[in-house]
Order: structure tokens, then C-alpha cells, then sequence
């Protein structure tokens, strides 16, 4: 089967049991500060799951592209991934328990055609503020399931959530295929991580929400959120070892293969272990920059993980002897490969190869500095001791080494790190920048005076015109405006000439000249999309979003407000163009308000 076919049965499966089908968000999610990237499809759904009634309707299915990088040190197994995708569906205050359980199960062994006795199952099986899961336990059981495939484990083990910080959660059951390698011992089961059992699927049952307080509050409302992996569902139905088998990974193993020159079928440990690892982050770096919301590496949050990301896939090809341009070869066959399915990359491929051709030219020349004071402070030390955080902090962020690459080249003279010191040093800086994040939000459209709200007509004009000008690449990636100024950044990889900048101005003030009036229209996200319009295309399905459209110059999902015609800005002009981040520009200009 294809991951093509798997993706569809899923779909039609729940849509035949009244589901509709909702889309995959980004990665990065929209206006939360509680996680960097979306690790669940239930993530999207958050508000809906809290009460809010979802546009959809009560029963929802999708496949979500995700990432997770508490897995990261497991990536290399044979099941482990830090980008995947997630297959869920949902019930908000619909079904429950028992009818969630069955639509499970039947999906599993009659669309998918897995043997029922090769599943098993874990409950919650309670503690002192929540009893055991007996309802799950019955509707197993009805299902025909012997009680030694259902396993009670404790809530380290089955229960789920919330996502972030707080949010909804509950109590789960998780779905394991039984591979039929032998038990590692008598207290094998599926909990226990020796490779016989395979999670594919957790179900939740979400009656709880956790507050700020870290308290558990029974919600007045019952949803259900299942995630079922689609790469190991993949590996199983077509009885691969692993998912790196599957024909999500196999291409990407093969180009490696052809650009290392190092074979990987009749590999060594090692070797199978860098190509898996080069595999599963080449993914999510891609992914991560092929998403619509271009992040570029950095030192600071989701930048942050990419570049961690990035630069582990480049000690490795370095172990296996190649590394020049060879991500933006791999990164070509993932887009290839996924492009029909998640479009967005093949919008931003360009970007996509850029910032790796980038990312690789800073690294290199960093990493050759910082290898001299790293072997310089590592040469005066002796096996045993231990390197302090703060000295590991500065090699992170004077030379970009992340730390296991600190710990790696320490190891290898059997020093250690001390990780809770460059911890703590880590979270001060993140502080840092996230008090300059709050800041800079404070100082965004706050007081919605009507110089504001010009501005802020401006800004569009201003984006539809870079866009015009620099490409499609060009993004919105950040705005703040006083009553004096405007500021955007955008995603551009170099100074732009005088010619551009000239050019730009002058399509904003023939916009303004024109003296068109703002439309606003509200309509659906695919309406919106369907017109043409750019903006944050996020979790809100099938919801109404405003449209602010100025003629042929600006159509952009926003939430207002604007000037009433393009003809009130009078007259536009930009004051300094400079560079903000990696990959990022920005603008600072005025209008005349007379
Ligand atoms: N939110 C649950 C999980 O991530 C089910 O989707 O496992």
C-alpha cells in the first residue's frame, strides 16, 4: 500500500462514519506560546476542544504534519521520527468511549486488514484522583479482545496532555501491533520499549483540562482525540521492518546513498544509524522551511530547533565522508515526494534550498573557529572532568555548535557537560529574547488611531509590492507600528538595491495616487485562499476571515483596521531597508498624514 492510498483510506473511512474532513495546519503554531511547533493534530484544534464550536461540525478527521523533538535521541530506531504525520479523528462532545473504540478497531483490521490477535492494548487503570478506565476496558472487551492483551498501566503511560503547559487532557488507551519477535522478559508488554510491540495509535479521551494552577478540572463536555502514526502504519501493512523501509523514507536513503557514495543496506550499525538520522531531520528541516511561515535557522526558538536540526544532519554527512550541497539535493527529493500532498513546499522550495546552502556556509566557517577554542579548553582538561555550562554556552552561541555537538566532541575525550548549567545559561538568553519578543508585541497595532490605521494600509500595500517586486518567496514575517512609523519585516536573503527599493515605493504611491477604496469581505479560509488571498492560513477551518483586498495590489486575510481608501496615505516612503535576522528584512517608512 501507498502512503498515498492510507492517507484516503483514513479519510473516507471516518468521513463514511460522518466525519469531515479538515486540513493539515502549520507546523508552527499560530498564536500559542505554550509549544514551538505543532506535536499532535489535536494541537490545532485546541479551542475547539475546550467548547468552542468548530465551523465543521462535531466530528472531524484529517492527517497533520507534525514535530516532535523529544524523541530526538530516538531517532535512528526503527520507529522513532521527529517530523511525522499523524492521521486523527475527532469527537467534540459527540461519541465517547465505546464507539471510538470500535470505529478503531474496525479501521485497523477490516480497511487495513491487520489480524485482530496481533493487537494490544493499554488502559488507565487509575490512581487517586482518577479511577480506573473500566468503560475502555468493556468495550475492548465486547470487541472479542482476551483481558491479557489489554494492559492497565499508570498515567505515565495512559495519559494524554495537554500539549502545552495546560489545555484539554485525559486518559487514554493505546492501540500496539504485536511484531511477534520473542518477549525480552516476563514483564514484557506493550509499554516496554524492546521493539516486540509497535504503538500506532492512542486514543483520548479528553475530560479534563489542566489550568495555570496545574489543577485537573473535569470539563462539562466529552471529546475524543485519536492519532494514529502514518509512517509506522505504513511499515506495518506492508510488513517493513522499519519505517525507514517505507516508501516515505526509502528514496531519501537511496539519494543519500548516492551522494555519500557509502552503501546502506549491507551498512554497519553506525552507518544505518547516520543515514536514518540524515533521513528523519532532512524532513523536518524541510518541512520546517517549506512551511509558509519561513523560519529561518536562529538562535532563538523554532529557528533555533532548525538549526540544531540542520547542523546535526551535517555532522553526520561529515562521518560519512560528503557534505558539500548534499542537503539541498536530499531536501529535493523530499519535495518531490511530498509536493502533491503538502503544496506548500514546492511554493517555497526556493527558500527551502537557500537557507540550506546558507545555513551550510555558516556552519562550516563557524565550526572551524570554534573546533580551535573548543580543542584549546578541551586539551587542558583530562578524561572524567567535566566541561562547565557556561563554557558550553559560549561555544553554542559564539559558534553555534548546539550542545550535543559540544557533548560529542567532548566525549570523544571522555569529558563530560554539564548540561544543567548550559541549561540554565540557555534560559536566560531565551528570556532575554522573549521579553524583546513581548516588547516588540506591545508595540504592535495597540491603539487603533486612524494614523494606525493607515499605517497599517500601508503595510499591505508595502507586502503586496515587495511581492510584486522580489517574488512569491517574499513573506510577511513581522509588523509593528506607532502612530510615526511603520516597520515590516520579510523573508529576503539580501540587501535590496536602490533600483528595488525605488520600484517598490513607487507601486505603493501609484496604489495611493489610484485612490482605491479598502474592501472588506469576510468569507471562508478556502474562499479566501481560492481568491487569491495571502495571509496566515491557520487552524481556523472553514471559519469566515476577513479580506482586505486594494484593487489589484493587495488581497490579505487580517483582522483590520484600515484606512477607508489607499488615497488617505497621501504619500509613502521608505526610510531604511536593513537586515533584521538570518533571511529576514526590514522595512522602517512613513506616510504623509497631510
Ligand atoms: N493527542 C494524542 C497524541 O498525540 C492523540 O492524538 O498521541
Amino acid at each position: 500500500m501507498k502512503s498515498k492510498e492510507l492517507r484516503q483510506l483514513y479519510i473516507d473511512y471516518f468521513k463514511k462514519q460522518n466525519h469531515k474532513e479538515i486540513y493539515s495546519a502549520s507546523l508552527i503554531p499560530e498564536n500559542d506560546p505554550s509549544v514551538l511547533f505543532t506535536t499532535a493534530g489535536m494541537h490545532p484544534l485546541v479551542p475547539y476542544l475546550l467548547g468552542e464550536e468548530h465551523p465543521s461540525g462535531r466530528r472531524l478527521v484529517d492527517f497533520q504534519k507534525c514535530l516532535r523533538t523529544g524523541d530526538i535521541d530516538e531517532v535512528g530506531d526503527s520507529i522513532h521520527l521527529t517530523f511525522f504525520e499523524m492521521m486523527g479523528n475527532w469527537s467534540l462532545n459527540d461519541y465517547f468511549k465505546e464507539e471510538s473504540i470500535e470505529m478503531s478497531h474496525r479501521f485497523l483490521t477490516e480497511e487495513l486488514g491487520i489480524p485482530q490477535d496481533k493487537i494490544s492494548v493499554s488502559v488507565f487503570g487509575g490512581d487517586d484522583e482518577v479511577p480506573r478506565d473500566m468503560a475502555t476496558f468493556n468495550a475492548w472487551r465486547k470487541l472479542g479482545y482476551p483481558e491479557e492483551r489489554i494492559h492497565f498501566y499508570t498515567r505515565k503511560e495512559n495519559w494524554w496532555g495537554p500539549a502545552g503547559e495546560t489545555g484539554p487532557c485525559g486518559p487514554d488507551t493505546e492501540i500496539f501491533y504485536d511484531t511477534g519477535k520473542p518477549a525480552c522478559g516476563p514483564d514484557c508488554g506493550p509499554a516496554c520499549n524492546c521493539g516486540k510491540y509497535v504503538e500506532m495509535w492512542n486514543n483520548v479521551f479528553m475530560e479534563y483540562n489542566k489550568t495555570k494552577d496545574g489543577v485537573y478540572e473535569k470539563m462539562s463536555i466529552h471529546n475524543v482525540d485519536t492519532g494514529l502514526g502514518l509512517e509506522r502504519v505504513l511499515a506495518i501493512v506492508n510488513k517493513e521492518e522499519s519505517i525507514y523501509d517505507t516508501e516515505l523514507f526509502r528514496p531519501i536513503i537511496n539519494k543519500i546513498s548516492e551522494l555519500t557514495k557509502v552503501s546502506y543496506d549491507d551498512a554497519d550499525e553506525d552507518t544505518i544509524f547516520a543515514f536514518r538520522v540524515i533521513a528523519d531531520h532532512m524532513r523536518a528541516a524541510t518541512f520546517i522551511l517549506g512551511d509558509d511561515k519561513a523560519v529561518t535557522p536562529s538562535n532563538v526558538d523554532q529557528g533555533y530547533v532548525l538549526r540544531r536540526i540542520i547542523r546535526r544532519v551535517m555532522r553526520y554527512l561529515k562521518k560519512l565522508g560528503t557534505c558539500d550541497g548534499v542537503m539541498v539535493e536530499i531536501a529535493k527529493v523530499i519535495v518531490e515526494n511530498y509536493s502533491e500532498i503538502y503544496p506548500e513546499l514546492k511554493r517555497n522550495e526556493q527558500f527551502i534550498y537557500d537557507q540550506l546552502t546558507k545555513e551550510e556556509v555558516t556552519f562550516n566557517r563557524t565550526l572551524d573557529q570554534g573546533m580551535k577554542v573548543a580543542a584549546k579548553i578541551l586539551d587542558k582538561m583530562s578524561v572524567g572532568e567535566v566541561l562547565d555550562g557556561v563554557t558550553a554556552f559560549r561555544l553554542y552561541d559564539t559558534f553555534g555548535f548546539p550542545l550535543e555537538f559540544t557533548q560529542e566532541v567532548a566525549g570523544e575525550k571522555g569529558i563530560s557537560v554539564d548540561v544543567e548549567g548550559f541549561d540554565k545559561c540557555f534560559k536566560e538568553h531565551q528570556e532575554k529574547s522573549r521579553a524583546g519578543a513581548e516588547k516588540k508585541f506591545k508595540g504592535g497595532l495597540a491603539d487603533a488611531s486612524a494614523e494606525t490605521a493607515r499605517l497599517h494600509t500601508a503595510t499591505h500595500l508595502l507586502n503586496g509590492a515587495l511581492r510584486k517586486i522580489l517574488g512569491d518567496g517574499v513573506y510577511q514575517k513581522g509588523s509593528n507600528i506607532t502612530a510615526e512609523r511603520l516597520r515590516f519585516d520579510f523573508s529576503f536573503d539580501r540587501k535590496m538595491t536602490a533600483e528595488e527599493i525605488k520600484a517598490v515605493t513607487d507601486i505603493v504611491n501609484e496604489a495611493i495616487r489610484k485612490d482605491i477604496p479598502v474592501v472588506c469581505e469576510e468569507m471562508t479560509v478556502d474562499e479566501a485562499k481560492a481568491a487569491g488571498a495571502i495571509g496566515v492560513f491557520g487552524d481556523k477551518y472553514g471559519e469566515k476571515v476577513k479580506v482586505y483586498t486594494m484593487g489589484e495590489y493587495s488581497k490579505e486575510i487580517c483582522g483590520g483596521p484600515h484606512a477607508e481608501r489607499t488615497g488617505d496615505l497621501k504619500c509613502f516612503k521608505i526610510q531604511k531597508e536593513s537586515s533584521s535576522s538570518a533571511g529576514v528584512r526590514r522595512i522602517k517608512a512613513v506616510i504623509d498624514f497631510e
